[in-house]
């Protein structure tokens, strides 16, 4: 069992992730901005802690995070401009990277993005500075001593998860379902060989434990 905390818990991968993680038997705290989702997260059998990225400072979210084994950073503001990338998607993984190191958690899972991601459809300025953003700050965490694990997963999608996975360090492009995604950041909390490893994910054929234990 561990002690998890989630930044990002009431998004589509991270709702999904707590739920995996309890079911695991793990203690998740989980951030939420709104008293509604606070009720919801305790429903499902996880410790909201109300604080907004944008607000918070890092004595205040190491407050938290201590006593945690792991933190999984799933937050992201993609399509609100590069503002908002900028202060949830950059200073709000910074932030979250410096608690960690702050409160002495150390283990940082962060999910980012698969850069070859949508790259032939020519989305514009704002999607490349969203990229950029992402990949500055896997930058960021990769020079910590933090025990880091960055997946990079293929565009995002709500089919029903099948279990099974690609991940590897370099592969070719695909989507991959947010419970696939959330099943296997689950399994990367819990896989201690999965060590200082940057990793792409998409859809695949081979069961998640498996692709996380290939992996290692
Ligand atoms: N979409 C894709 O195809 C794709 C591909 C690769 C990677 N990704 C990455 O995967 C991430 C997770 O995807 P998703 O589908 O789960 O996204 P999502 O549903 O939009 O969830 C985003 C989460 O971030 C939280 N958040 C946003 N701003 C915040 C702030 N200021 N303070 C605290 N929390 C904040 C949201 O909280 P609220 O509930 O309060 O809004 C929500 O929990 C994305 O953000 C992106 O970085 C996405």
């Amino acid at each position: 069992m561990a002690r998890v905390f989630v930044i990002g818990a009431t998004g589509g991968v991270g709702n999904r992730l707590i739920n995996q993680l309890i079911a695991r038997g793990d203690d998740v705290l989980a951030l939420h901005r709104s008293p509604e989702q606070a009720r919801r997260l305790a429903t499902v059998g996880a410790t909201p802690v109300q604080g907004d990225l944008t607000q918070l400072d890092t004595a205040e979210l190491a407050g938290h995070l201590r006593g945690c084994d792991t933190a999984v950073f799933t937050a992201g503001a993609p399509d609100q401009g590069p503002a908002a990338a900028d202060a949830v998607d950059g200073r709000g993984l910074a932030l979250a990277v410096d608690a960690a190191l702050t409160a002495g958690v150390p283990r940082f899972v962060h999910l980012s993005a698969f850069p070859d991601a949508w790259r032939d459809q020519s989305l514009g300025a704002d999607f490349e500075h969203y990229m950029k953003v992402k990949r500055r700050q896997d930058v960021y965490l990769t020079a910590t001593s933090l025990d880091w694990v960055i997946i990079r997963p293929g565009t995002l999608t709500n089919a029903t998860g099948t279990g099974s996975v690609r991940l590897g360090a370099a592969i070719d492009y695909d989507d991959v379902s947010r419970d696939d995604v959330a099943a296997t950041l689950a399994e990367a909390v819990h896989q201690p060989r999965l060590h200082r490893t940057i990793l792409e994910l998409t859809r695949g054929t081979t069961p998640i434990a498996q692709a996380v234990a290939d992996a290692t």
